[in-house]
């Protein structure tokens, strides 16, 4: 079906299923090159980024490892600025070779907030892995490592992503009309 409706909302097919694995094998492909011989830990940002950091794992031949975290911000008491704490982190992360995998980066506030926590526990290196970028969106400053797709600054669900807690089943991603 090319057009779907999501709650009040009427989205068109946007990337279909086939074009999403490939475009994950070639991430994956890329990552095995870039990570040969090392032991990357993923760190998958849960909701959006279960069925990406599922589908992206499946397709990786070195070594690697995974955890799966939640996000919550809240406004600091002191500072201005929202606070990005994570939900489940346990690994270490001293001397790691992190990879962030995260559904989609939009604004870059989520993330921008957050990596600061994770560089303070001196991981070897810092990667963000995205399966969208809705880069003309993007107004903190952050710059994916992967990237899927390059997207314009609409709507879309599908793959993990959801409107308002549905749409995350679907095989493939849509942009709202
Ligand atoms: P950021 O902090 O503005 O980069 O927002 C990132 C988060 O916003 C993502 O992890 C998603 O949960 C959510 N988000 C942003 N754009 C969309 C969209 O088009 N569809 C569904 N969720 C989105």
């Amino acid at each position: 079906m090319s057009t779907i409706k999501v709650h009040d909302k009427t989205f068109d097919i946007y990337l279909s299923e086939e074009t999403i694995q490939q475009r994950v094998k070639e991430l994956a492909a890329q990552i095995n090159t870039d990570y040969a011989g090392k032991r990357p830990l993923f760190i998958a940002i849960l909701n959006g980024s279960f069925m990406f950091a599922a589908d992206l794992f499946k397709q990786l031949t070195v070594e690697a490892e995974i955890c799966f975290i939640k996000l919550a911000s809240y406004k600091g008491m002191k500072s201005s600025g929202n606070v990005v704490t994570s939900i489940g982190l346990e690994d270490d992360l001293f001397g790691k070779d992190v990879i962030i995998v995260e559904d989609i980066v939009d604004t870059g506030k989520t993330l921008h907030n957050f990596l600061p926590k994770l560089g303070h526990q001196q991981p070897r290196s810092l990667k963000i892995a995205t399966l969208l970028h809705k880069s003309e969106a993007t107004v903190f400053p952050l710059h994916p490592d992967y990237v899927g797709f390059d997207i314009p600054n609409k709507f879309v669900v599908g793959y993990g992503l959801d409107y308002d807690g549905l749409g995350r089943n679907l095989k493939e991603i849509y942009q709202v009309i």
